[in-house]
């Protein structure tokens, strides 16, 4: 019989992803997006394995060891690619989920697939976890597993933590098959969301949907009790902060500052490129701060990182379309030979160079629409050692409940994003050492050791 694991993470994507080059050759690099940076630090102090897939088409390649982590490749055909990952989880839960910020599609086939794939997952997992384990299944790719999952084996403890959020009862229910989804998380001892009312909005639709009778934080169902309660989760701080203390990267900041023309303030951009992100309506008022003069290229830049993703799907190519026209726009219109008042970069980064860009930032600007949590948010804070710098921060990103000091905006409105970038240029130390100092006391106190503890401490597993 193959090795069995005490604890197995599941999710969509393994932590690393396998990259093809042109002559065939095959090597591995860093995943993008904020779970895997949330979970790599746990899986690796657990010695535990992780189900996922490695971003290719076709076949998986042989389980194998790495960094303390035992990963466990799951194959994805182009169809599986086209109609599980593209298709029903990102183009139509992940929309609704996000408050419809673009128009979900509903396709049968779509749906059938992500039956399929969710149930090969929840075999591997299955396979692979030792008699009495844990498995923690990660996320709205796969909903289905755990109810999948205690079917083949009801001797485990199962959690299920969704990282983006969790929508009110009536955009629920617009999803075709929306029951089969809600069994699908009962599946679970313990489901976990990022703020207390997604959990309320998920127990509120198990009476709904399925008669049940939700009490406080948990419901009974199919003769077993589960748990839905909210686990803001956060990061690996310690890690961000050696980053932030290196000499080569503090350097490496004091180089990209005078390479940007030495008193140009700093505005910082950094998400993947994303229509939930709010980089549009980023771009739009600082377009028009420009415009109205209230800062002016000689004074103030803006780097924006967008890190590529899901670019197959339709509505992530025409956002880059949309993002980098705006982008030449405002360059065409008020830049300078050898002076631009923003720098956009559409690749993916070393965490040195992005913790540089954190500590050389006067202003970092984070508008999504509607976000699960926003790590980079959390991870900006961490690297400020020196509490400076000022965070302007959308009320609609889980960061906002615990960042309260940060200058919070309403992105849908862009009057109000270019008053919180004024207020933020202007702020003066002692204001930012202010507003910061409470952040970071948090950021501290949370990190993503607490946060997994916390969960699997809940979840009833020895941490
Ligand atoms: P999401 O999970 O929606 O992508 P988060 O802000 O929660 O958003 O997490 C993004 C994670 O990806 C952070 O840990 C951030 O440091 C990392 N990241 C974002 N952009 C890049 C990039 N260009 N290169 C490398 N890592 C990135
Ligand atoms: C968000 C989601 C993750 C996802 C990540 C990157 O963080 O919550 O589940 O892995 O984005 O997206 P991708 O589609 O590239 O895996």
């Amino acid at each position: 019989m193959s090795q069995t694991y005490e604890f197995v993470v599941v999710a969509n994507r393994l932590p690393v992803d396998e990259v093809v080059a042109d002559d065939g050759t095959r090597t591995w690099s860093r995943s993008p997006g904020g779970l895997v940076s949330a979970l790599q630090p746990i899986v690796r102090s657990h010695g535990g394995a992780w189900v996922g897939w490695t971003g290719q088409p076709g076949d998986a390649p042989e389980p194998f060891d790495t960094d303390g982590m035992h990963l466990h490749p799951m194959g994805l055909s182009t169809d599986d690619v086209d109609q599980y990952y593209e298709g029903q989880s990102n183009g139509t839960i992940w929309p609704l989920f996000h408050d419809l910020v673009e128009q979900p599609t509903h396709r049968r086939p779509w749906r059938q697939a992500y039956e399929t794939v969710n149930r090969r997952f929840a075999e591997s997992a299955a396979d692979l976890t030792a008699a009495g384990g844990t498995v923690w299944v990660h996320d709205y790719q796969l909903l289905l597993v755990p109810a999948m999952l205690r079917e083949l084996r009801p001797d485990l403890r199962i959690g299920f933590f969704l990282h983006i959020p969790f929508p009110p009862v009536e955009l629920f229910m617009q999803l075709p098959r929306r029951a089969e989804l809600l069994r699908g998380l009962l599946g679970a001892d313990l489901v976990g969301f990022q703020r207390p009312l997604a959990a309320q909005n998920f127990l509120q639709l198990t009476g709904r949907l399925l008669g049940l009778d939700p009490q406080d934080d948990h419901v009974e169902y199919d003769g077993r009790s589960v748990t839905a309660r909210a686990f803001p989760i956060s990061i690996d701080v310690a890690e961000v902060e050696k980053l932030a203390a290196d000499p080569g990267v503090q350097a490496e900041a004091r180089r990209i500052r005078a390479e940007l023309g030495g008193d140009r303030r700093l505005l910082l951009g950094v998400d993947r490129l994303d229509y939930t992100k709010g980089i549009e309506q980023r771009l739009e008022a600082y377009g028009e701060l420009l415009t109205d003069g209230t800062v002016s290229n000689d004074d103030v830049v803006l780097v924006q990182v967008a890190t590529p993703s899901r670019m197959r799907v339709q509505e992530y190519q025409e956002l880059r379309a949309r993002v980098e026209r705006e982008v030449g726009r405002i360059n065409g219109e008020f830049g300078a030979v050898g002076q631009a008042p923003v720098h956009y970069l559409f690749q993916s980064m070393g965490r040195e160079e992005l913790v540089a860009l954190y500590l050389a930032a006067d202003v970092m600007v984070i508008t999504p629409l509607r976000d699960g949590m926003n790590l980079v948010a959390k991870e900006y804070v961490a690297a400020r050692h020196d509490d400076q710098g000022a965070l302007v921060l959308s009320e609609f990103a889980g960061a906002a409940a615990e960042l309260e000091t940060a200058f919070l905006v309403n992105p849908h409105d862009v009057e109000d994003i270019k008053r919180a970038l004024a207020d933020a240029l202007h702020a003066d130390a002692a204001e930012q050492a202010e507003r910061m100092r409470p952040m970071r006391a948090q950021v501290r106190g949370h990190d993503i050791d607490r946060w997994a503890r916390d969960f699997l401490g809940a979840l009833g597993q020895p941490t």
